[in-house]
């Protein structure tokens, strides 16, 4: 009789791409990983007893690649921060993502090229970013297989392996994710040497957030026995009571969104996000970490009527479990953070399960339909894992608190081309010195790219820009100067307290500096004269237009720190 055919997953982390297997009748045999919590993630939900273990043992030694199981099917998903855009702006160092790559490919290789190979098919998946460091192939020499191969009287200089010339970027949406994730995969069908053609399994319609949303219950319902359908498998029942990890305040700080909502709405130079997310789209990539005050923030507006702290919430865990494609039916381990960065670093099932359907047809098995999915119904209560259920109402006493050195950098608005910041560091400083001393600054960024150029305020550059704006706007601009410096009157020159209020050590709102940009901001917005823009040269070099709310800006900001 013909065995199921079974799957091997390195770095499998949680098992989104196990899960894809399975959920297409294959048998994952094991999961490698170096991480104890995903470890147990995967073992738990795959019925398997794995140990920790480094994939970094298969590049240095052929007897460990020896005693790995013969699987038709062998799939990784190495890390993939180490090539992420976002890891010190794409410079990280690359050389441990390679190694690691190497050690899995070498295994691939000798699985695929040894007497009476099994190995039907393998896949490996990345960040898109990831193309650029893998090769398009690999000689048996490259994965450090030389003399391997020439036991096995091979050339060691022959191909052993296709790399990113056998590989697409794929869209996880387009396969049924109700999530917008490009990743690089690559990989192939042994018996047709190709990457397989997945457009038979490519869904017409794109999901939206608000299409799981609606399916689920919210997540401030009392314990409940009625019954839901899981948004992503319709043959898959639970009552509400057994969808664990979603009944809990997920509730964020005020401080908290609202930096996100300056990161996402105002940023120097990076187009606008919408703040809570627009769920008539897809959702945005879920990253590994869990963040509430970033740009790449998942921010929902909660169902608890709060204005201020809890007003918006992080989606559930369940949530973002739903919106990979991972069934209600999967249990994590580790508390909510860990919770999160295994789903955020996992491969959508969604998207492995197409693989696997491309590897049953290769082998001439039926695919299995929607209603032939067997789940791995887990028992309710599993030793030693944490069901974040509370069924309660968040408390918002404690406030998080920023590293006491945490840089800031906030701009009331952008206008021109350009932003007038008040920042806690000489920006103009080298990264080094600016790390170390907290020195109240106001500058003009000049520029909407990456590559902006800074023109420092000297302090107390405020009266020469209040002679300007008083010669230019008599009436309006002398009220302006006089009215601000009595409404700020508090702030003006206590930039000694600004550090503590943004950091979280002093609750004063008056020197709170993200306060204190939004209200200068909005009180310019309030007073600027209708004349848009005022003609000053030798202010800023080359623009000798400036919007007249970037002066009147410059000026308030300088004032507060002179
Ligand atoms: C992108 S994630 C894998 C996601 C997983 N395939 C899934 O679908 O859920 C990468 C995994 O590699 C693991 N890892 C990183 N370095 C490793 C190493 N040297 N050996 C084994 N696993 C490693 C991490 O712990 C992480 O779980």
């Amino acid at each position: 009789m013909i065995r199921t055919p079974q799957v091997i997953d390195f770095f499998c982390g949680a098992g989104g791409f196990s899960e894809g297997f399975r959920q297409q009748g294959f048998d994952v045999v094991m999961g490698i990983d170096n991480w104890p919590v995903a470890i147990k993630t995967h073992n738990l939900n795959h019925n398997l007893t794995d140990q920790v273990k480094d994939v970094l043992d298969f590049g240095s030694s052929i007897d460990e690649i020896n005693k790995l199981p013969d699987t038709e099917i062998i799939v990784g998903s190495p890390p993939c921060v180490l090539f992420s855009l976002s890891n010190k702006g794409g410079k990280a160092d690359k050389t441990l993502g390679i190694d690691l790559i190497i050690s899995f490919l070498r295994v691939v290789a000798v699985k695929k090229h040894q007497p009476a190979s099994k190995l039907v098919a393998w896949f490996m998946e990345n960040v898109p970013n990831s193309k650029k460091s893998i090769n398009p192939t690999y000689t048996f020499r490259e994965l450090k297989l030389e003399e391997w191969a020439t036991n096995h009287k091979i050339d060691p200089d022959e191909i052993a392996l296709k790399g990113s010339e056998n590989g697409n970027i794929l869209n996880t949406a387009d396969f049924g994710t109700s999530q917008k994730r490009e990743r690089f995969v690559c990989g192939e069908i042994v018996s047709t040497g190709k990457f397989p053609d997945l457009t038979a399994f490519i869904s017409k319609k794109h999901r939206s957030i608000g299409e799981i949303k609606r399916k689920m219950p919210a997540p401030n319902i009392g314990c409940s026995k009625q019954v839901y359908t899981d948004p992503n498998y319709s043959f898959l029942k639970f009552t509400a009571e057994d969808i664990t990890d979603h009944f809990y305040d997920s509730g964020i700080y005020e401080s908290q969104w609202k930096d996100a909502l300056a990161a996402k709405q105002n940023h120097p130079y990076m187009g606008k996000m919408s703040i809570p997310e627009n769920e008539d789209k897809p959702s945005r990539t879920i990253m590994a970490t869990r963040s509430a005050s970033t740009r790449e923030a998942l921010i929902y507006k909660s169902e608890y009527d709060r204005k201020g702290d809890g007003e918006y919430r992080l989606p559930t865990i369940r949530e973002i479990a739903t919106l990979m494609g991972f069934p209600y039916s999967y249990q994590f381990s580790g508390g909510e953070n860990n919770k999160w960065r295994q789903i955020g670093n996992a491969v959508c099932p969604h998207l492995s399960s197409a693989l696997a359907k491309s590897v049953r047809l290769s082998m001439r098995l039926q695919i299995i339909h929607d209603s032939e999915i067997k789940f791995n119904l887990l028992s309710k209560e599993i030793p030693d894992i944490t069901n974040l259920n509370t069924f309660s109402e968040a408390k918002f006493d404690k406030p998080p608190q920023k590293n006491p050195k945490a840089k800031f950098r906030r701009h009331p608005f952008k206008d021109g081309n350009m932003t007038v910041a008040l920042t806690n560091f000489n920006p103009k400083a080298p990264a080094s010195t600016a790390e170390k001393e907290i020195k109240w600054c106001s500058s003009v960024f000049l520029g909407a790219g990456k590559d902006f150029k800074i023109k420092s305020i000297r302090k107390s550059g405020y009266r020469r820009l209040a002679r300007l704006i008083k010669s230019q706007h008599r009436t309006q601009g002398t009220k302006f100067i006089n009215e601000f410096d009595k409404r700020f009157e508090k702030a003006i020159g206590n930039t000694h307290k600004f550090q503590d209020a943004y950091v979280g050590r002093d609750i004063s709102e008056t020197f709170e500096p993200r306060r204190l940009i939004e209200d200068i901001g909005q009180f310019i917005l309030q007073n600027e004269p209708e004349e848009k823009q005022m003609i000053i040269p030798n202010l800023i070099p080359g623009k000798e237009r400036i919007p007249t709310r970037q002066v009147f800006a410059m000026y308030a900001i300088n004032r507060i720190i002179s």
